[in-house]
């Protein structure tokens, strides 16, 4: 199959599955890390089809919404990529990008690296932080009935994976426990350098909320 035709192939079926998305994991949440993943890519030798497919089914089953289950993604994949007949050693590319972009909580080794995966999860963090990473944040919040702020509960660092995963502190944490940390964890230039100017947005989002919520003038 022509890799265009096979790009809206996917990208057809990704629409189709994530049809009924929380609004932070949706369609358009997958469409901006594909065009960050392509601007990216521009500055790096990689193959362009395996950052194309990550992108694309990187949250194709994402395991907080399958009852914690890590397997549904990567299998998805690997039934929609097999009909497709995408080549073995590109799948296996492509499934290793769905397997090992997560943060959850940034406190677990990395068993796998390259060049396709350092992109897309470049891109994955530069949709997690900014204008369109405050509104994510509250709209997954809202989404899970968390409080949004609470002097009383402080962030947690280095939390551990479970931890992480079954975390329900209010979601202004999320900030100081994934959103603030991700600048730095950056894996490409390009990345780095979009990565900085949306992180000085959060710094101001915050402190323009404290501002209000002490009855600051
Ligand atoms: P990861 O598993 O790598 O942290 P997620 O898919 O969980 O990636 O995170 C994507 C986005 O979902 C986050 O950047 C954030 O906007 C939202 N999100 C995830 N967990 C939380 C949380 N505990 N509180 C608020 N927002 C969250
Ligand atoms: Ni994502």
């Amino acid at each position: 199959m022509e890799d265009t035709t096979l790009i809206q192939t996917t990208i057809s079926f990704v629409k189709e599955k994530l049809k009924d998305a929380e609004g932070g994991h949706d369609w358009f949440h997958i469409e901006r890390v594909y065009k960050n993943s392509l601007l990216i890519a521009k500055d790096e030798k990689c193959d362009l089809l395996i950052v194309q497919l990550g992108a694309l089914l990187h949250d194709i089953a994402d395991s907080k919404f399958h009852g914690g289950d890590e397997n549904v993604g990567p299998e998805t994949a690997r039934t929609f990529l097999e009909g497709q007949g995408v080549d073995e050693s590109t799948m296996v590319q492509v499934i290793s990008i769905i397997e090992n972009i997560s943060f959850k909580g940034g406190n677990f080794e990395k068993k796998f690296d390259s060049i396709e995966l350092q992109i897309v999860q470049d891109a994955d963090r530069l949709d997690a932080i900014g204008a369109i990473g405050v509104a994510r944040t509250f709209n997954y919040g809202g989404f899970k009935n968390r409080p949004i702020y609470n002097p009383d509960i402080q962030p947690v660092l280095n939390m551990s994976k479970d931890a992480y995963k079954n975390n329900t502190a209010p979601t202004l944490n999320h900030f100081y426990e994934k959103l603030l940390l991700l600048k730095d964890k950056m894996n490409t230039s390009t990345g780095k350098k979009l990565a900085q100017q949306r992180h000085e947005f959060m710094e101001s989002f915050l402190s323009q909320f404290y501002a209000e919520w002490n009855g600051e003038k």
